[in-house]
């Protein structure tokens, strides 16, 4: 059967038994979540499920599934920030089953229960291939079972996922990028280290939510392009997906023959899903109604935050938004790896869910976002025209 035909007809029938299996999960089948079978107008399928065909990477070169399979139990893979999507698993199935021992992660992954891994496990229970998706960095969980598990929820930054601490364990990682990826910490990814290798590694920046960018049109703390493009970018030279991609900026060009690429032909489906995800909502009661309307005044008056974060995208990346990052006071390092020098004002909706702040997560919170302003820019704020201001960011 030709590869088109495979791929129609397994579209199709993954789709339907994907469906199944998410929704019944009682029974055993499981099927392989295998990301060449997906339907590639289902963005969030993509999302979750697609690795570009990323598996040579992660799995011949980096050898991931060897590290999952002799060292990664359940519990420590929680302990490195991995999530557990509960609803694909059997009833029961979490009470019984061995946190400890490695073959129960290897068991979540074919049930394609661990949320951003994609494996394929043979009969005798080996983890042959394994690849990563989009919602390894961009998806959690709501913590219903216990920290860590729970109901998938997409677009909010795995703020948790120590993506360089398992780099680091990976066999085949190349021994100079081991100690840059030690010192990253959870919540941070350095996405200029492949592909290009415009960065040694040393320069990673906070995980960004995925939702929130409707509207806005330069992504990435620094700017550097539209979604699809960003998206195209990391697929091919972070994911190690098969695809193509060109940005003269960095001297990349890179091409496969488009009945080979994987990444093209799923990228509007995927920004489609990325614009329609949701923003958490300020809960009732995490702010203080009365303090957050002053705080408004102070945003769009006195502390002049709203000439850079215009309401109601609360950015000016619409149309510029780009700033030297001496006008904000940030750390240059990263944007002097960076195509455009500078770093982007930050969409604020659903700020306060997300802590820590800025590209390096240098505010550990909103209150330290809101001092290191007052002295750049020369504020002057008074300490309740601050905690004001705080209460509008909880607000937003
Ligand atoms: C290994 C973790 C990781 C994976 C996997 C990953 N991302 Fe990201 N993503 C990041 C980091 C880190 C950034 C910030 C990069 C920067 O600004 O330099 C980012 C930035 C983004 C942005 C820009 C957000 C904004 O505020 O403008 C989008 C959109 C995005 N990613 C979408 C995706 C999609 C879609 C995929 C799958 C094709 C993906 N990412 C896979 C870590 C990841
Ligand atoms: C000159 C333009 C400019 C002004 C004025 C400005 N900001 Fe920002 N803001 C930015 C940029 C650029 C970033 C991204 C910095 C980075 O990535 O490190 C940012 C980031 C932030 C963030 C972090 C968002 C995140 O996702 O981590 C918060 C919160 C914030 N600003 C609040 C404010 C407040 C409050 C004020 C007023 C006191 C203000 N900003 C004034 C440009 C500005």
């Amino acid at each position: 059967m030709s590869r088109d035909w495979r791929r129609i007809l397994g579209a199709g029938l993954a789709a339907a038994l994907l469906t199944v299996t998410l929704a019944t999960c009682e029974d055993d089948t499981v099927v392989g979540l295998n990301g060449r079978f997906l339907n590639p107008f289902n963005g969030q399928q993509i999302f979750r499920f697609e690795t570009f065909a990323n598996e040579p990477f992660w799995t011949d070169t980096l050898r991931l599934n060897e590290l999952i399979q002799s060292s990664v139990s359940p519990r420590v893979a929680l302990s490195l920030g991995l999530k557990v999507d509960a609803d694909t698993l059997p009833s029961g199935f979490l009470s019984s089953a061995d946190l400890d021992d490695p073959a129960t992660t290897v068991e979540l992954i074919r049930r394609g229960a661990v949320v951003g891994i994609v494996g394929e496990v043979d009969e005798s229970g080996t983890l042959v291939r394994v690849g990563i998706t989009c919602a390894l960095c961009h998806s959690t969980v709501d913590d219903a079972v216990q920290p860590g598990i729970g109901r998938r929820v997409d677009g909010p930054a795995n703020r948790d996922l120590n993506v360089g601490a398992i780099l680091a364990l990976a066999p085949g990682t190349p021994d100079n990028l081991r100690p840059a990826f030690e010192t990253w910490g959870p919540g941070k990814f350095d996405a200029r280290v492949f592909g290009a290798g415009t960065s040694d590694g040393t320069n990673p920046t906070l995980i960004p939510p995925a939702y929130g960018l409707r509207g806005v049109n330069l992504h990435t703390w620094t700017g550097e392009g539209s979604i699809p493009y960003w998206n195209n970018y990391v697929a091919v030279t972070q994911m190690h997906g098969r695809g193509s991609f060109r940005d003269p900026r960095l001297g990349l060009d890179i091409i496969v023959p488009p009945d080979l690429d994987e990444v093209t032909p799923r990228l509007p489906a995927l920004q489609v899903y990325q614009l329609a995800l949701p923003v958490p909502r300020p809960t009732p009661g995490s702010f203080d109604p009365a303090a957050a309307e002053r705080g408004k005044a102070v945003f769009e008056g006195q502390a002049r935050c709203a000439t850079c974060h215009i309401p109601p995208l609360y950015t000016d990346a619409a149309g510029y938004g780009l700033h030297r990052p001496e006008e904000t006071g940030m750390d240059p390092r990263v944007a002097q790896f960076s195509t455009t020098g500078m770093y982007r004002t930050a969409p604020l909706r659903g700020v306060a869910t997300h802590p820590p702040y800025f590209h390096d997560g240098s505010a550990a919170t909103l209150e330290d976002v809101v001092d290191p302003y007052d002295r750049v820019l020369g504020l002057n704020l008074s300490p309740q025209q601050k905690s004001d201001l705080v209460e509008y960011l909880k607000s937003l």
